[in-house]
């Protein structure tokens, strides 16, 4: 008999026995009558001893107990009918954006299916979906052909922080063009439509400020940050190849800096380094003048921008970022503020080599194209990265989570700001 047979009779014999239908006796035999189809027949007699149903009552009580460590409960999901729900593909989705991304599908009512090879990225981004009959994790790595049927597949992964990327370029590359490769290829086979990844470091250390889509770039090949800057750039290039030579029906995201809950905390990117240091007393280390800018945008937006491109007919290349610009230093000073009671000096380090100066969007085409512009407030975006890193340095042993649940996000803090803009306004 299975758990819930057994559970199933036992629960019976317990409700029927206070109703006075089980008749206990001396024998220490429980005669459940079981009928053909497995249940019990209630109109014959059952009986059992005090002590069989003492024995059951504890059973019963275990069987509550092992419930509890094993019943999982989810984040409530939409319902969507067989027509509006669609099988996407998160290449990456155990990463930091990757991870919200799939929150925010899931919560939409789509079946996700997350590859991922684990280089960055960690199972407990997405551990609040593990089981659910919409969620898949695969292990698996990019750079091997993937093949599982699909309606859309966004194609994230690709370490992404300088130390990350550098690390292993030959592997970087490998990722960025064998890897996408597998995903047109993939997007091909089964007529789905592929979402890139890429990102504002295919403009390289900028000329012309701010940066718009048709601005073909300043990137040395050669230099340390050639693996991730060419990587991206032959990813895009293979996406219009495979647009005009197979008919893939393609999307390219030029993402901006993000930031947000569940970034890496060894990223060693502008945010998460002045962060960890002020809420460790650290000194907050520039490198160069600190005079270079940079915009930020935050995790949400950036997962709005997506699924609008994903959304919409537009297939030229779109810039997805915060046009809001501050120097290094403003970041510096605004982050340690913003942590508060901390001791860390500011202290101004050797520039890093090939770090771009100017760094801001021009997000004309995605407002025109998409309706879409960013409307997290950086106060807001850094509160709740501060607030994430906070938890996560208290943490002292495993069984001590730090989980940022899909709907912390609290899409509402942006209620009264106008999300979408008029198409073409
Ligand atoms: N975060 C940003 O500021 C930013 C800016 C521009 C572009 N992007 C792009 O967005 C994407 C996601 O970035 P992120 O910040 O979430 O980085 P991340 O490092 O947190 O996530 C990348 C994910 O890809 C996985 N991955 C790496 N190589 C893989 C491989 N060969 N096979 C399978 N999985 C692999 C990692 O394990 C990780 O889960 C990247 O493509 C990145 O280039 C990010």
């Amino acid at each position: 008999m299975g758990n819930n047979k057994v559970l199933t009779s036992i629960l019976l014999v317990i409700y029927l026995s206070q109703y006075g239908y089980v008749s206990t006796t001396s024998s220490d035999n429980v005669d459940v009558d079981e009928g053909a189809d497995g249940v019990c027949g209630a109109q014959g007699e059952m009986s059992m001893s005090s002590s069989s149903l003492l024995r059951m009552a504890e059973l019963e009580e275990r069987i509550a107990q092992l419930e509890e460590t094993v019943v999982k409960k989810y984040p409530e999901v939409k319902f969507l009918t067989y027509q509006d729900r669609k099988r996407i593909l998160i290449t990456g989705g155990a990463g930091f954006v990757g991870s919200h991304l799939v929150d925010r599908l899931m919560l939409q009512g789509h079946e996700v299916s997350v590859a991922d090879n684990f280089f960055t990225g960690r199972k407990r981004n997405v551990e609040q979906w593990m089981g659910h009959e919409n969620f898949e994790l695969i292990n698996h790595d990019i750079v091997n052909p993937l093949y599982i049927e699909v309606d859309e597949i966004y194609h994230l992964a690709s370490p992404a922080s300088p130390p990350h990327y550098m690390h292993n370029p030959v592997k970087t590359i490998k990722t960025n063009t064998m890897g996408t490769i597998n995903m047109l290829g993939l997007g091909k086979r089964v007529r789905a439509k592929v979402l890139i990844a890429s990102t504002s470091e295919v403009y390289g250390d900028p000329e012309v400020h701010p940066q718009g889509e048709e601005y073909w770039g300043h990137v040395n090949p050669i230099g340390p940050r050639a693996c991730y800057d060419e990587g991206k750039r032959v990813a895009e290039a293979l996406s219009y190849a495979y647009q005009k030579q197979e008919k893939v029906d393609v999307r390219v995201a030029r993402i901006f800096n993000t930031y947000g809950p569940r970034m890496h905390m060894n990223d060693g990117r502008v945010v998460s380094n002045f962060i960890l240091q002020s809420l460790q007393n650290q000194t907050i280390k520039i490198y160069g003048t600190g005079t270079q800018t940079r915009s930020f945008q935050y995790v949400s937006d950036l997962v709005d921008g997506l699924i609008a491109l994903m959304n919409s007919n537009y297939t030229q290349p779109i810039n997805i970022g915060n046009p809001e610009e501050h120097t290094i230093q403003e970041f510096a000073v605004m982050i340690r503020d913003l942590v508060g009671g901390t001791k860390s000096e500011i202290e101004h380090v050797s520039p890093v080599e090939d770090d771009p100066q100017k760094r801001r969007p021009d997000i004309t085409r995605a407002k025109k194209e998409l309706g879409w512009e960013p409307v997290v407030p950086l106060r807001v975006g850094l509160e709740k990265t501060i607030a994430y890193f906070r938890k996560e340095l208290q943490r002292s042993s495993h069984s001590e989570r730090n989980i940022f649940h899909p709907t912390q996000h609290n899409y509402h803090d942006t209620d009264n700001v106008i999300r979408i803009v008029k198409k073409g306004g």
